[in-house]
């Protein structure tokens, strides 16, 4: 099928390359000349594991192309996919204007009936407003259906995502219009589940925000075993086994972040005060997130006292492994901490240093090799569980440390390993060790 994707960024990118890789010939578009240029030259402007191999492969192949030419994306589209950002607004709901951008040069540049799926996470009554939008400008002929189709791909592993998802939700009240988007997804051999608009649109906040809960819940206990002396690993196993709970998103550590959870939690909370429905629940997953995002300043004074002047060393600053993404990442809230303490800081990570530098400025040294990051460093805080550090051998914290203090924000280390060394360590909700 002729395909077209509407955004270049994380979700238009991986839908593009997965699409055109499925033998659909995808056209991806976007306002931004620059990242266009270096798409079209099969370079990815984000790191996602196993997409530079795939946008090469198809754009050899002719599968795939990259233009700003709305004329050239929209003409011929029998299937368009919106897949543009809905950045946070200053009260938390999400900002609308390249959605509608997009459902408004959709609307001027078709010329043949087409389906357009939203991809992009948008609150209830979106869709219906894009199909207001291009019903309203499109040539009077002509057919255009907007399908609700919210993704699911996590950054760090989005094509394995997107080629063994565990279901794909189409959200539209025209029952050829789904069948046409479960014959599209059939040779995927993902389940489809068919609903309503508003319902797809509701799925999507709910599945984010029920992940964030699942995650604010475990740290919360977290909280508990630190005070009582018990092994949160354990207590998320041994609660893990009722298959009603699932043994998923209860890894405790310094909280979510990235440019999903933060965002569409706070959204849905928004949407709901919109509704007069205050969602006290949902508040409460925010509130115990921003906490835990602080939990190593407060575990750090308790180890070292000041801040002040000593050396910080922090190990990773991407909001998870394998993502070169910073947004709202635990890292920059506690650098921030950091500095109005004080402290000097040196960070490590293995790619998301240039990320970190457009935030963060020269406010703090940055190195990309650990043991240097660590050298003379009074106290090291793990912000992210990268195989690197995971792997690193616990002896380079004695050897290049000034004094082996380690709070690990991930719990990347197994108690037992960390035992056999004289190394001070906090980890969250798991028995101290102190030398
Ligand atoms: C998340 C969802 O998992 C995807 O299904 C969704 O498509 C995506 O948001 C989105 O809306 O676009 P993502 O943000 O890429 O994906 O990453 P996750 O793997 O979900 O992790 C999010 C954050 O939660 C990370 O900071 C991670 O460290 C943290 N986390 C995750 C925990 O602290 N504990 C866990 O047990 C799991």
């Amino acid at each position: 099928m002729k395909v077209t994707v509407a955004g270049a960024g994380y979700v238009g990118l991986v839908t593009s390359a997965c699409l055109a890789e499925m033998g659909h010939e995808v056209t991806c578009i976007d306002i931004q000349k620059e990242k266009i240029d270096m798409l079209q030259s099969g370079r990815s402007p984000i790191y996602e594991p196993g997409l530079e191999s795939l946008l090469e492969k198809n754009l050899h192949n002719k599968q795939l192309n990259f233009t700003i030419n709305p004329n050239e994306a929209y003409s011929n589209a029998e299937l368009i996919f919106i897949a543009v950002g809905t950045p946070e607004q200053h009260d938390g709901s999400a900002d609308l204007k390249y959605i509608h951008v997009a459902a408004h040069t959709i609307a001027h540049y078709m010329e043949q009936d087409v389906i357009v799926c939203t991809k992009s996470t948008v609150p209830v009554g979106t869709n219906e407003l894009i199909q207001q939008i291009i019903d309203s400008r499109k040539p009077p002929n002509l057919r255009a259906e907007v399908v609700a189709n919210p993704e699911f791909l996590r950054e760090g592993t989005a094509i394995i995502d997107f080629f063994h998802g565990d279901r794909i939700v189409v959200g539209t009240s025209d029952p050829k219009v789904a069948a046409i988007m479960e014959q599209f997804y059939q040779p995927l051999q993902i389940p489809i589940y068919k609903t309503d608009i508003r319902s797809a649109e509701i799925i999507k906040y709910a599945s984010n925000a029920f992940l964030a809960m699942k995650i604010s819940f475990i740290n919360e206990m977290a909280g508990i075993c630190d005070n009582v002396g018990a092994n949160i690993e354990e207590v998320a196993f041994g609660i893990g086994l009722d298959k009603r709970i699932g043994p998923h998103f209860l890894k405790a550590g310094i909280g979510y972040g990235g440019s999903c959870f933060p965002k569409d939690t706070k959204a849905l909370a928004q949407f709901g005060g919109h509704l007069n429905q205050p969602l006290p629940l949902l508040d409460a997953v925010i509130q115990v997130n921003k906490r835990q995002h602080s939990l190593p300043i407060v575990k750090a004074k308790e180890l070292v006292g000041s801040l002040k002047g000593k050396k910080v060393a922090i190990l990773g600053l991407a909001f998870k492994a394998d993502t070169d993404d910073v947004r709202e990442s635990a890292a920059l809230t506690l650098i921030n901490e950091l500095s109005v303490e004080g402290a000097d800081i040196c960070a490590y990570d293995p790619i998301a240093i240039p990320n970190a530098k457009r935030i963060l400025g020269d406010s703090i040294t940055y190195r990309e090799d650990i043991r240097e990051a660590l050298t003379d460093a009074e106290l090291a805080i793990i912000a992210t569980e990268w195989e690197q550090i995971r792997h690193l051998p616990l002896d380079v914290y004695l050897t290049h440390m000034k004094k082996p203090i380690v709070i690990d924000g991930r719990n990347c280390y197994p108690l037992q390993a960390i035992q056999q060394y004289p190394i001070t360590y906090r980890s969250v909700g798991r028995p101290d060790k102190t030398m």
